[in-house]
């Protein structure tokens, strides 16, 4: 992955510096078709050098340059899985990208399996730190100067930033959990039995996503934040089976109150 000839692209199109970036995870793309209505320039990863065409149902595959509640913004529609077979460079090339264009911070959206006997699908939670079962570190390989070899991790969510998202879900007037994100490869669910050991682990929700980027932007010295939409209780804690359908669904009849959330928070944003 030639994460510079990426950023070369990226950079000759960009109309600014943006100063955050969404990731918008599965289920949570209907942001990006209302911002694409308002301005924006849309470039489609098919026309970034190195990017393959999008797969997963529900990844619509574009970063879009715009406004939302007047502050300038790109929101990425889509993202690269590892479970895709990607390598964890391409996985985590926009982060690269953003950090080299000067973004200041990353939200992180992505689909979740609730863990916590006390979560509700459908409700929204706010990232407080994560652990990572991928299996592998997105900063394996020689060090990408003039990032550190060895990345902080104490505070990956920055503190500031969560603070602001509790407040524009008090004005929203929205439920917002807080809790631990926990990472697997994917693409299989989890057993039952996983999710037992997962929740003795201290883990809230589990996903296929987020942890190799929120790292990657952590090495760039971007802010990072992470929302999760709470799209089925995971594996087990309820007497049927999962599908992606269901986690679709869910992120479908969320997606009000998450741009709601989002929206009040970018304006309200300070860095
Ligand atoms: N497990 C893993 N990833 C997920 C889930 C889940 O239950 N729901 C949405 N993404």
């Amino acid at each position: 992955m030639d994460v510079q000839a990426a950023f070369q692209a990226l950079k000759s199109r960009a109309p600014f510096v943006p100063e955050l970036a969404i990731v918008l995870g599965s289920g949570l793309g209907q942001l990006a078709h209302c911002a694409e209505a308002v301005v924006g320039v849309s470039i489609p990863f098919t026309e970034i050098p190195g990017f393959p065409q999008q797969t997963v149902l529900g990844h619509a595959g574009k970063m879009i340059f715009c406004e939302i509640e007047g502050r300038k913004v790109v929101l990425q529609a889509g993202r690269f899985h590892f479970y895709e077979g990607h390598p964890m460079a391409l996985c985590t090339a926009p982060m690269r990208m953003y950090g080299h264009l000067g973004v200041k911070a990353v939200l992180h959206t992505n689909a979740a399996g609730a863990v916590n006997w006390n979560y509700k699908v459908g409700e929204l939670m706010l990232i407080s730190d994560h652990i990572n079962l991928q299996g592998t570190n997105s900063l394996i390989g020689p060090n990408v100067e003039p990032g550190p070899r060895f990345v902080d991790m104490t505070e990956a969510y920055d503190r500031d930033l969560r603070h602001q998202i509790h407040a524009a879900a008090i004005a929203c007037d929205q439920r917002l959990q807080e809790g631990v994100y926990l990472a697997v490869t994917g693409p299989s669910f989890e057993t039952p039995a996983e999710i037992r050991a997962f929740r003795a682990l201290g883990a809230d929700a589990v996903g296929m996503s987020t942890v190799p980027e929120v790292i990657v932007a952590r090495h760039e010295g971007m802010k990072v934040v992470g929302i999760s939409c709470l799209c089925n209780m995971a594996a087990g804690m309820l007497p049927q089976p999962l599908t992606h359908t269901e986690v679709l669904e869910a992120g479908a009849a969320a997606a009000e109150r998450f741009e709601g959330l989002v929206r009040r928070f970018v304006r309200d944003l300070k860095l």
